[in-house]
């Protein structure tokens, strides 16, 4: 069976996922595109002849012959498409995160839920073949019981402030990505979390009510203490590093590169700079969780990030950003 998807949202993700569902997941085809700006869509319909553009998502939603959709549009779009894919019987991939709003992520649980469609949220991370291995070392105990684990996750550059100020802040936006991986790697839930950040990068950031640079300190169930790093400027390019110590050894990973080169000379050792962000670091795990999505809708599988999966972090970010404000440590159980 071929499973047909509607893409919604045209920008940077979706095009990832549509090029990667048009041309490198086996199974699948891209019946249609919608985004507001019609231009977009039919950019990308043209270079990946895509048969059905439309500026109304709707439209993709009525259409039999689309079994499913991703919803690759702004955020505070994703839950109230997620209602109406589900009332119109369409299996969901939605974008992380699900919403800013708890209530709402619960509303479009729920209508998964009662529709009975398969819902999968992107965090991508998870599939990196990096994270996979330091994830398969605390799951095997391979270094032992798991003391600490520390997330660096910092951007080349921030994003424009019109982007900022409808992403949700640094902590739904950004951060979102290391909580899950916390949970991940951890195979645990944070149990309280203590922030501390600021204004670091660029004052427009903070004009527009968010931070740039913060220290996340979190406990967690299973004993193991988390931090995670973020800045939403590294001038060295994309930092994504985690270190996992335990009590029989550790396990790190570094940033991918371009090539493996070392340069040496009579004043130091070098080599060029990382990957540069998201689009080229992450391409091999954009791709791992669109087909993983695929073969479980066609082969009625689990599917790997769920609906809470998605909403967990989204409260992990909520406490983060609590605790940022009122200066103190906040437990989960505080959020809801
Ligand atoms: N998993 C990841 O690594 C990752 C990376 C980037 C973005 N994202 C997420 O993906 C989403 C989109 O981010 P982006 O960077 O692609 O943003 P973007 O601004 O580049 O693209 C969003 C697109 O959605 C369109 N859009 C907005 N409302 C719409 C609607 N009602 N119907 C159809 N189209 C609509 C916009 O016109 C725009 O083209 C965000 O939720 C973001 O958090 C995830």
């Amino acid at each position: 069976m071929t499973l047909n998807i509607g893409v919604i949202g045209a920008g940077r993700i979706g095009k990832v996922h549509a090029e990667n569902l048009a041309t490198r997941v086996p199974g699948t085809a891209v019946g249609a595109i919608a985004d507001v700006v019609l231009g977009s869509a039919q950019e990308v319909a043209a270079r990946l002849h895509i048969p059905k553009v439309t500026a109304d998502y709707r439209e993709i939603l009525r259409d039999p012959a689309i079994q499913a959709v991703a919803i690759c549009s702004a955020t505070d779009t994703h839950s109230q498409i997620i209602i109406e894919a589900a009332q119109a019987g369409k299996h969901i991939f939605c974008e992380k995160p699900i919403d800013f709003n708890l209530d709402r992520i619960d509303q479009a649980l729920a209508a998964v839920e009662k529709a009975g469609v398969k819902l999968q949220i992107g965090f991508n991370r998870r599939f990196d073949a990096n994270y996979a291995r330091v994830r398969q070392a605390i799951a095997s105990h391979e270094i032992g019981e798991l003391h600490i684990l520390h997330i660096i996750s910092r951007d080349p550059g921030p994003p424009p402030v019109s982007y900022i100020k409808v992403s949700g802040g640094i902590f739904l936006d950004m951060s979102i990505h290391d909580f899950d991986m916390a949970r991940f790697l951890t195979g645990s839930d944070a149990v309280e979390v203590y922030t501390v950040a600021g204004v670091k990068v660029d004052p427009a950031i903070g004009e527009a009510g968010d931070v740039d640079t913060a220290f996340v300190v979190m406990q967690f169930a299973n004993g193991a203490t988390v931090t995670i790093d973020n800045s939403r400027k590294a001038v060295y390019g994309y930092d994504q590093r985690v270190e996992a110590f335990g009590s029989a050894g550790a396990i790190a990973t570094d940033n991918l590169y371009p090539n493996a080169a070392i340069i040496s000379t009579a004043e130091s050792i070098r080599r060029d700079l990382p990957l540069n962000f998201f689009m080229d670091r992450y391409t091999q795990s954009y791709e791992a969780e669109i087909r993983a999505f695929v073969e479980a809708v066609t082969q009625n599988k689990p599917i790997p990030v769920s609906g809470q999966d998605g909403r967990v972090p989204v409260v992990m970010g909520l406490a983060a950003r609590k605790s940022h404000l009122e200066k103190r440590p906040v437990k989960l159980s505080e959020i809801g």
